[in-house]
């Protein structure tokens, strides 16, 4: 079997020994860890001068990271990947801006990382390039002639073709995603996004098994949902069940229902709207006043790009005014908390809760939400409140789906979960537990590869023929 190289810009922190919040540290991570095989990307850190990769090997995984200057950390990370291309990619364009310099050091860094991989590569590795910090990373390799096989997943949504026209450079970027062999997708809408762009711009034709010809390239181009290991999450939720933080948190609630809430601090996560319509569900239902409180677990992501800053200072604001509006001496309405805790803490904080409540504006995923279905105990589960805008939705069809711009639906959600009764609630969620299993994480990860495997193979059969 080939070796498998994975190339993202986050990679895992191994010293560590977890990872970074994030849901393609986490899904990598899992999916790496069995296979085994080389994960290369950026160590996290800046250094003056490109240098070759450090090399760490724990177990089957060989992590191979590099440094970024000051410069290509300004212009790739915090201006193009996290200033243009985050924001536009979900539907934020009014928070999306550009720059010719930043992009043009966008496309340095890729054509950079691609030279420093090539040195490791040997010629039956198979590569698996994340995210959209690399869009045009296999036509870098490919100009340095690289030809082994090259996958592609997205884990963020891809815009429909309006959307993704705001951001300047977007013929050259969907041009370059044409070099892969393989490129992945969240959800078959998101799939149906990139085809659109191809078909309606006139750059090529998709067929029925699932190929696009496009700028005189064929490619599989699919829908590959992320997934978990939901009964490895369900036994660490219960183990962890006697730890410190969870026993603490147990006692504050004694008596009273939890709403729990855990996301990067990010503006897609809709942290705003979902405290103000908790707001609402107080000041709608008073008989819930010092019986429900909503933790919200978020901490700091990219909090150098001005955008970051910002959405931190509104959602400081809100939650400071819905407490001074609401608490009274022994009640906190809002308990809202900017730190990272151990997964499995996280795990074993979603079991003790009556509602996770999971709202993004718009998400590739979130693996949050599944991971709170799957941590629940399935004699007295709770509620998942879920935004229609995640790409979870597609699968978790149990959950309350709510539209996270509409704050009273949210409120009357907020107000079912907190009064479902058990029978309904262990119907939903023995029903989304096995559409988790159905669809784990391996399925992905296999899927993903056997199609890259697939494309390259029936490839080389006709470059022979
Ligand atoms: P995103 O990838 O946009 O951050 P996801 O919900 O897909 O969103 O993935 C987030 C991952 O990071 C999940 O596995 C979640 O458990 C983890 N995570 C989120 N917040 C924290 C936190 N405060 N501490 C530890 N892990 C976190
Ligand atoms: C999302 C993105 C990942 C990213 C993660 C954390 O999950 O899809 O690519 O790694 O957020 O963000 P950061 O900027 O810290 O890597």
């Amino acid at each position: 079997m080939s070796r498998l190289i994975v190339v993202s810009n986050r990679v895992a922190p191994t010293q560590e020994g977890r990872p970074a919040a994030g849901g393609l540290a986490i899904g990598v991570l899992d999916a790496l860890k069995e296979t085994g095989g080389v994960w290369f990307g950026w160590s996290g850190e800046i250094v003056g001068e490109p240098q070759a990769p450090s090399i760490d090997t724990q177990g089957k995984v060989t992590y191979a990271t590099v440094g970024l200057t000051r410069r290509d950390y300004d212009q790739y990370y915090r201006g193009f990947s996290n200033a243009t291309l985050w924001p536009a990619f979900h539907y934020r364009t009014d928070l999306s801006r550009y720059d010719r310099q930043e992009y043009a050091g966008y496309l340095r860094v890729n054509a950079t990382l691609a030279k420093q991989l090539k040195a490791m590569l040997q010629p039956d590795d198979i590569i698996w390039v994340h995210d959209y910090h690399l869009l045009p990373f296999a036509r870098a390799l490919r100009d340095i002639g690289v030809h082994n096989p090259i996958g592609f997943f997205l884990h963020i949504p891809f815009p429909v073709p309006e959307m993704l026209r705001t951001v300047p450079p977007h013929e050259e970027l969907v041009k370059a995603m044409c070099s892969y062999d393989v490129l992945g997708f969240q959800t078959q809408a998101d799939r149906q996004s990139f085809v659109d762009y191809i078909e309606r711009g006139g750059f090529g034709t998709a067929s029925d098994d699932g190929m696009i010809h496009a700028f005189g390239r064929v490619l599989k181009v699919g829908a590959y949902p992320i997934g978990i290991y939901p009964d490895a999450i369900a036994k660490a939720a219960q183990q962890f069940g006697d730890r410190k933080q969870v026993g603490t948190l147990r006692e504050a609630m004694r008596g009273r229902r939890l709403i729990m809430s855990v996301d990067r601090l990010d503006y897609s996560k809709g942290l705003v709207e979902r405290f103000q319509a908790f707001e609402r569900l107080l000041l709608s239902a008073p008989h819930w006043h010092g019986r429900v409180s909503l933790v919200q677990v978020a901490p700091p992501t990219r909090s150098d790009v001005q955008t970051y800053q910002r959405i931190r200072q509104t959602l400081e604001g809100e939650a400071g005014r819905i407490n001074g509006r609401f608490a009274q001496l022994d009640w906190t309405p809002i308990q809202y908390l900017n730190r990272k805790y151990e997964r499995n803490i996280l795990m074993a904080l979603f079991r003790l809760s009556q509602v996770g409540y999971v709202t993004p504006l718009r998400d590739g995923m979130n693996l949050v939400a599944k991971e709170y279905v799957a941590a629940q105990d399935p004699e007295d589960p709770g509620v998942l409140v879920l935004s229609q805008f995640a790409g979870a939705a597609e699968q978790l069809p149990g959950a309350l789906v709510v539209n996270p711009f509409d704050l009273t639906q949210m409120a009357e959600a907020l107000e079912r979960a907190l009064s479902m009764p058990l029978e309904d609630r262990k119907a939903r969620h023995a029903d989304m537990m096995a559409r988790l299993r159905a669809n784990d994480l391996s399925t992905w990860r296999d899927a993903f590869l056997a199609d890259l495997r697939n494309v390259t193979t029936a490839a080389s059969v006709t470059r022979k023929a």
